[in-house]
């Protein structure tokens, strides 16, 4: 995901940013406004406790912020996710593995608020069978809001709204916190002869990515450059902050440069995600006994607690997903992966994260949850 920390890519072009910034200030300063608000509505009452989940829920992090979520109620307490299959990233998940992970992170966040309503989540995956070797038409989840048996309200739900995938460099973390935020089957590890092999690996990837024409096409159509596209296209890879508003002002950054391999936004571009990707004090990763749509949504739901640990310790996390990658580019770095975390055989690792602490990061983009619902 070529996106990371844009905000430097076009310091190069600082000299022509200040007669733009000159010219249209208003402009350059301003940030996405509706593309923020599913964040910041969560006080306001919901009679529904489906519709109090579901707003949770979409805040979810999901591969290039695609969102692919479409929920149906049923009944008065079940509701049917599916798929919206064009918003699917055939180049670089070709098998739909990262989608579904973002259904898993979507239903465990769904599961942690309803656990505030006193409810407990029931989970029927896949209930028309697992459709492989992509996904279809057919529903990912029935789920069914319980109130008998439920747990109490879990602690995590305080931190939904504060997560923010962060893709700025980090520094360490204090000592202690790495074992707090990994568990529940995510592997975590500082230790520096591991971190340098994983450093190589994840520029390696993000170069290849990158330099790969077709997998980097699928994330220059979904950048929304600017706060005007991001509130338009409240999805997909936002790039926005006064550098980058300043030179698409002047026509300097735009999706023609950004594809351009030859022209000097990729080039920065390229050079700050290698920066980004080499900036790891800690590193988290996710290793599951097989590589079923089953495993996807379980990795989708431990992976969002991890997060949510990681958000109430006012740390930093950023997957770094190039090497999980399943496309023929990328086969012989997924193989070292592999290797590098210790997945055997019929094993899959489905998650590879930095974490750190860093500054802090704008919430990302959302289409309201009225987008998502389906009759
Ligand atoms: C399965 C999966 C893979 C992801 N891989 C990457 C990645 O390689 N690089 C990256 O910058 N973000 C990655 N992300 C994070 C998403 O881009 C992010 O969740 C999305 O843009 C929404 O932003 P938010 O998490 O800040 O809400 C991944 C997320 C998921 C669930």
């Amino acid at each position: 995901m070529a996106m990371a920390g844009r905000r430097q890519v076009l310091i190069g072009l600082g000299g022509a940013l200040v007669a733009g910034a000159a010219a249209g200030t208003w402009r350059v300063t301003r940030m996405p406004q509706t593309a923020q608000t599913p964040w910041l509505s969560l006080n306001r009452p919901v009679a529904d406790p489906r519709l109090d989940a579901f707003r949770h829920a979409i805040l979810a992090p999901n591969p290039h912020n695609r969102q692919p979520w479409l929920i149906r109620l049923e009944g008065s307490d079940a509701a049917v996710l599916s798929c919206d299959l064009d918003k699917r990233l055939p180049q670089t998940d070709p098998f739909d593995r990262q989608i579904t992970i973002g259904f898993g992170t979507f239903i465990e966040l769904a599961a942690i608020a309803a656990s505030k309503r006193g409810l407990r989540l029931e989970v029927e995956p896949f209930p028309d069978g697992e459709p492989q070797p992509r996904l279809d038409h057919r529903p990912v989840a029935r789920l069914r809001f319980i109130s008998d048996g439920a747990p109490g309200p879990d602690p995590l739900a305080r931190a939904i709204a504060l997560r923010r995938t962060n893709r700025q460099t980090y520094r360490p973390l204090p000592p202690g916190l790495l074992e707090q935020i990994g568990g529940e089957g995510m592997q975590a590890s500082a230790d520096p002869a591991l971190l340098a092999q994983v450093r190589k690996l994840t520029v390696a990837a993000i170069t290849r990515e990158m330099e790969t024409h077709q997998a980097h096409m699928e994330s220059v159509r979904l950048m929304r450059i600017g706060h005007r596209e991001v509130d338009a296209n409240p999805d997909g890879l936002a790039l926005t902050g006064p550098l980058i508003e300043g030179t698409s002002l002047l026509g300097l950054t735009n999706r023609e440069s950004l594809a351009d391999p030859a022209s000097t936004s990729f080039r920065l571009g390229l050079e700050d995600l290698q920066k980004v990707h080499a900036s790891v004090p800690a590193v988290l990763w996710l290793v599951t006994p097989d590589n079923s749509r089953l495993a996807q949504l379980a990795a989708g739901r431990r992976y969002a607690r991890t997060c949510l640990r990681a958000a109430a310790a006012g740390a930093a996390m950023h997957p770094m997903s190039q090497a999980l990658q399943e496309y023929p580019a990328m086969a012989d770095l997924y193989t070292e992966a592999r290797q590098l975390l210790g997945a055997q055989s019929s094993q899959c690792v489905q998650m590879l994260s930095r974490v750190g602490m860093a500054s802090p990061v704008i919430p990302s983009a959302r289409y309201p949850l009225e987008a998502h619902l389906r009759r």
